[in-house]
């Protein structure tokens, strides 16, 4: 993992804790920024990154709603890997998820990995999907049950799955 960020600008979504994105960040990625849309969990996160400003340097906050255009445009193309962790879990919102990530992805040199709790089938799927029909995006995924205790599932029935996504390479 340290390859992957060392060095880097690293950008969370649904930052929840911030938990993944304070790891990148003390482990050498060279700005953070951890976004989410609830305002409780942007307050939370302010707090996670002040008590974690030692290890975790240069580390920003901000609103990103991924059903806001206006929130994801100054973002476009700028970070060099993007991130998030149970993110797919409602397929109500994982369109919007997706189409974010096509908007944000631009550039050749990014990379994009999201790690998911394979609750339900369908609704992995309905991600998969929207990543395979993409016309930007290429990507594959994963099968990382095997790496736990890393990703500490709270129902053994569950797969852990790993999305890997950059700009299609033509
Ligand atoms: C299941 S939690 C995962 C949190 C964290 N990534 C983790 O693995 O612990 C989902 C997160 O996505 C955020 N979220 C849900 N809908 C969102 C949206 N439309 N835009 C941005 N964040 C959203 C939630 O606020 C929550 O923090």
């Amino acid at each position: 993992m340290h390859d992957l960020v060392r060095g880097k600008s690293v950008l969370e979504l649904g930052s929840g804790t911030g938990l993944l994105g304070l790891v990148c960040s003390a482990i050498g990625a060279t700005e953070t920024l951890l976004t989410d849309m609830n305002k409780d969990v942007l307050n939370l996160l302010k707090i996670n990154s002040d008590i974690n400003s030692e290890t975790s340097k240069c580390v920003s906050v901000k609103e990103l709603d991924w059903f806001s255009d206006d929130d994801m445009s100054e973002l476009k193309g700028k970070y060099d890997v993007i991130i998030g962790s149970d993110l797919v879990y409602d397929p109500d919102i994982t369109p919007e998820f997706f189409k974010m990530l096509e908007t944000l992805v631009t550039d050749k040199k990014q990379m994009a990995y999201i790690a998911s709790t394979v609750r339900r089938e369908e609704t992995f799927n309905q991600f998969t999907q929207l990543l395979e029909s993409s016309a930007v995006l290429e990507s594959s995924t994963m099968d990382i049950s095997d790496l736990s205790p890393i990703f500490i599932q709270e129902n053994s029935d569950c797969s852990v799955k790993l999305s890997i996504i950059a700009l299609k390479q033509i």
